[in-house]
């Protein structure tokens, strides 16, 4: 496996592999790998003859009080994962690389940009579509994948990669959980051994939302007083940032469910705030 740092060089790489006709897949990361990185990676090298991971840890993605600074980094032990799926090219620039100082440019989804996280962080997915953006055109990937955790970043880019023609296939992979059902996260070493221990309940309180709309349960607000109830309870330590149900596509809220709704909650702990979402098809 490569270590390439600078764009220009994988620039060059990618500009033979399409020479060359091969299939390339990618897997963009802002690093700290776990078992949900190396899913996708799985993912990219079952599927593409050429795969390339790239770690970094954007910060046109990170609030102005965000933890940019605090978020967690080890290049060494990514590199070493990444060697053991069979990654070929691991791209890690500087931030002054990709970035330069009189940068003016973004690209945004604003349509899709408007709940849940986007909410809450206003500036996030223009960071987020801005660096795949630039990643998409340095890689030059016939496919990329990306984590059902962050359904809407994957909503996101898939329209992104659709306007703007990048000819780029987007393939979503299903979240990796512990065993207790907490989503893995790069953020989660944050926590508190306590937090820890109370996370596992965001997942339970979507798991809930989607028994009780199994259930024959369509009145969206009484699911999320049920969840909001039981995240008071076995959460104390959280805060809860959003708890919502929304169109899996077009990420606007929902009140009756009629179709397929995605439930999607973010909590803030004191290190770190973690996001989840379920999918539930009523049938
Ligand atoms: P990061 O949070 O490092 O996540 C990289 C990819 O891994 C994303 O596609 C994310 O959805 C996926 N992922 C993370 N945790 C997962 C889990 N538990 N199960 C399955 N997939 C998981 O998302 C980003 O970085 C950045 O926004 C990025 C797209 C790299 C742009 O900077």
């Amino acid at each position: 496996m490569d270590i390439i740092t600078e764009p220009s060089a994988l620039g060059g790489r990618a500009r033979e592999w399409a020479r060359a006709g091969r299939q390339v897949g990618f897997v963009p990361t802002m690093g700290y790998l776990h078992a949900g990185h190396e899913r996708l990676m799985a993912l990219a090298r079952e599927r593409s003859e050429v795969v390339v991971a790239s770690v970094f840890v954007n910060p046109t993605q990170f609030g102005p009080n965000e933890d940019l600074d605090a978020y967690p980094r080890d290049l060494d032990r990514d590199a070493a994962l990444a060697r053991r799926i069979g990654v070929d090219v691991l791209f890690a620039p500087r931030p002054e690389a990709m970035y330069a100082p009189e940068a003016a440019t973004w690209v945004e989804v604003p349509a899709l940009a408007r709940h849940l996280c986007g909410a809450s962080r206003p500036t996030h997915f223009r960071g987020v579509c801005t660096v795949v953006a630039k990643l998409f055109l340095l890689v030059r990937p016939t496919l990329a994948v990306f984590g059902q955790k962050d359904w809407q970043q994957l909503a996101i880019i898939r329209r992104m990669t659709a306007d703007l023609g990048f000819g780029v296939e987007i393939v979503g992979a299903p979240i990796v959980r512990e065993a207790d059902g907490l989503a893995l996260s790069s953020r989660n070493v944050r926590l508190t051994p306590a937090e820890r221990a109370e996370a596992a309940a965001i997942n339970q309180g979507l798991a809930l939302a989607g028994e009780l709309v199994r259930g024959g349960e369509g009145d969206v607000g009484r699911v999320l007083a049920a969840v909001r109830a039981r995240y008071a309870a076995e959460m104390p330590s959280g805060t809860v940032d959003y708890l919502a149900c929304v169109d899996p596509q077009t990420i606007e809220p929902v009140t009756t469910i009629a179709g397929p709704v995605l439930f999607a909650a973010a909590v803030q702990f004191s290190g770190a705030r973690l996001i989840d979402n379920r999918f539930v098809d009523v049938k």
